[in-house]
């Protein structure tokens, strides 16, 4: 077949419509509640960072993630695991090495770029409904351009879950010795599903058993991967589980060291 013979694979233009969108389902709702359930997530979480007090108990060891490290000069002794050497000011937070990076580890993630692009950024905001820009240059140019530091925040952001697992099992050395409560459910329940959220990373994913070109010559690893695409899958649940379960974890702190109600204590 000479090239003058070959068919045309120049797509027809496409057809003129006038209405932004065809689709007459509720499109909007899903972006609306993820945008709903963000900003809530991230008013009390901003609150609660800044508040620089309820947020450890003394008398069972409990620490809210949201002061895990504490390393700030203004921490209560007894919550400074790893010593005080931070400023202590009310706009640094006191976890100020962990926040951060958390923060950095969520915006990059690969599900809540798919959520807020789609919230906040309309980039384009559901199938088939038109993008609130006018061009469009992916993650290829500056800002977005930075997302690609995700991959390097998983290592840490996986450190910090090691603290915060850390923290969850000092809680059970209570000032009279071993103890448990419901307390130390809420804790634990928060760091496994922040565990379930880190493993199930695509990044940890890539971690185990990317550029492996033959899984049978890596048994380990491919045992690995296949765990971490299990998990995988479910990554955008984690993701909003984890979150509820760190506000939860908090608010469960900031009551009993308020005085608000008291923990349960099943033994001592
Ligand atoms: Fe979501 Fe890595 S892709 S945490």
């Amino acid at each position: 077949m000479t090239t003058a013979e070959k068919p045309s694979v120049v797509a027809a233009p496409r057809a003129t419509i006038g209405a932004k969108t065809l689709r007459k389902d509720r499109w909007w709702l899903a972006p609306g509640l993820t945008a709903a359930g963000l900003i809530a997530w991230l008013a009390y979480s901003v609150t609660r960072v800044f508040q620089q007090d309820n947020y450890w108990v003394g008398e069972y060891h409990y620490l809210t993630p949201y002061y895990s490290p504490c390393t700030s000069t203004g921490c209560i002794e007894g919550a400074a695991v790893f010593g005080r050497f931070t400023p202590d000011h009310p706009l640094l937070p006191y976890a100020m090495l962990s926040l951060p990076i958390l923060l950095v580890f969520r915006l990059t993630c690969y599900y809540y770029r798919k959520a807020y692009y789609r919230t906040f950024w309309l980039s384009p905001p559901a199938c088939a409904v038109p993008d609130g820009h006018k061009s469009y240059s992916g993650e290829t140019k500056f800002p977005l351009i930075f997302q690609n530091i995700h991959r390097y925040t998983f290592y840490v952001a996986a450190a910090i879950v090691v603290l915060n697992t850390y923290d969850a099992i000092l809680a059970f050395n209570t000032e009279n010795g071993f103890g448990f409560g419901l307390g130390n459910l809420v804790l634990l329940l928060n760091v496994t599903m922040l565990w379930a959220y880190t493993l199930s990373c695509h990044s940890c994913r890539h971690v185990t058993g990317g550029r492996l070109k033959h899984f049978s010559r890596s048994p380990l690893r491919y045992r690995w991967w296949t765990f971490v695409s299990k998990l995988n899958v479910r990554h955008m649940q984690f993701a909003w589980f984890s979150l509820g379960t760190l506000a939860f974890a908090d608010f469960y702190v900031m009551a009993v060291s308020a005085g608000w109600f008291s923990d349960f204590r099943f033994f001592n």
